[in-house]
């Protein structure tokens, strides 16, 4: 009798506990849900407008922003790989008038979504993709702001075009894919004034505080913004993320090498946008060193096109491994000469 009410008892207690541990376990499960939710939505920024939720920060929030392929590098020409594959860009719709075209100021950058149809392909890809829009990082009066940097230098402006791969429906699905998406980043510094600019330049006006949002009342091509297109032969390619949060790894990268020109006051009319100010109760800043630093390459490969700038511009003489045995025995024979 006794010893089967202990052993009713133990299974209560049993129950008890097993009951306890799954309701703390759906308690947790619950308060990760909370806190996921939370970081969705967590407010980012960039250290010049307030460090507590910095770059340095991000990953507390967006867990990819500490993974180990993150954008943007520091491309250093010495020790990129040749790669023959990485051929010329075939562009689609660039040279035609785009129509309904947004520009944004959300609060971190510049940005134009677009409605056309413009893809391309080539240039070492293995799909087509289609551009959904264009964004810009840039500095101060005076310090350079492009996210990617070459051989240490950092550039004025640097201009991105997101594509997404077709095969996937839109870029929402695209992102989830490790190969979803090809960005395109152009560098431009202080030179000539650049008239294909003029279009974006002028819409500036519409969107300088964080919320405001215009439809583009002129209309510009796309190839406008480009370099012209035998300089769009030299170019890098790698790995990486989304320079911003939620900080995907799902970016093919293409890095043009070589810089086109803004003129001052072109450079100008982007130091006078402002984070906060209509859409938020924060007072107005301005929005300026809007890129995020260089992160670790770690072992990832950075090719360049045939003819980007790198160690190997020449073509290595490959020898087998009987020129290599003559070679050393030459060597050899030189040293005892
Ligand atoms: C920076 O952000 C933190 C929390 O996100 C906030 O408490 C603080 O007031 C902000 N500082 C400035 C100067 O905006
Ligand atoms: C521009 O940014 C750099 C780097 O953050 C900073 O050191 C400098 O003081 C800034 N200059 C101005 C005029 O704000």
């Amino acid at each position: 009798m006794y010893v089967n009410l202990c052993a009713a008892r133990i299974t209560r207690l049993f129950v008890f506990h097993r009951c306890t541990r799954v309701l703390f376990f759906f308690f947790l499960c619950a308060l990760a849900q909370i806190s996921v939710r939370a970081a969705d939505h967590h407010k980012w920024c960039y250290d010049r407008q307030n460090k507590t939720c910095g770059p340095a920060h991000w990953h507390e929030w967006y867990s990819s922003c500490g993974g180990k392929k993150q954008s943007p590098i520091e491309i250093h020409t010495s020790k990129v790989k040749r790669k023959a594959e990485l051929k010329e860009f075939v562009f689609h719709g660039h040279n035609e008038e785009m129509k309904g075209v947004k520009v944004t100021n959300n609060g971190h950058t510049i940005k134009l979504s677009f409605e056309d149809e413009i893809t391309m392909k080539g240039g070492g890809l293995s799909s087509t993709y289609r551009a959904v829009e264009l964004h810009f990082h840039w500095g101060n009066s005076s310090h350079p702001g492009s996210e990617h940097t070459i051989n240490g230098k950092r550039f004025n402006v640097e201009m991105h075009v997101v594509h997404y791969d077709i095969k996937y429906k839109n870029i929402k699905e695209a992102k989830a894919k490790a190969d979803g998406l090809a960005v395109l980043a152009f560098f431009y510094n202080e030179g000539e004034e650049n008239v294909g600019f003029n279009a974006i330049v002028n819409a500036l006006n519409g969107v300088r505080h964080e919320g405001q949002e215009n439809k583009m009342l002129s209309t510009f091509k796309l190839n406008q913004l480009l370099p012209p297109m035998e300089n769009l032969k030299q170019f890098y390619r790698y790995d990486g993320s989304l320079t911003t949060p939620t900080c995907d790894e799902v970016v093919t990268w293409t890095v043009f090498e070589l810089p086109s020109t803004l003129s001052k006051s072109q450079l100008a009319k982007f130091l006078t946008l402002n984070i906060g100010g209509i859409s938020t109760t924060d007072p107005p800043k301005v929005m300026v060193n809007n890129y995020r630093p260089t992160q670790k390459r770690s072992s990832r490969p950075v090719y360049a096109s045939p003819s980007a700038t790198g160690a190997s511009a020449r073509p290595v003489v490959f020898l087998g491994s009987a020129g290599r045995t003559s070679v050393a025995f030459l060597i050899l024979l030189l040293l005892f000469w």
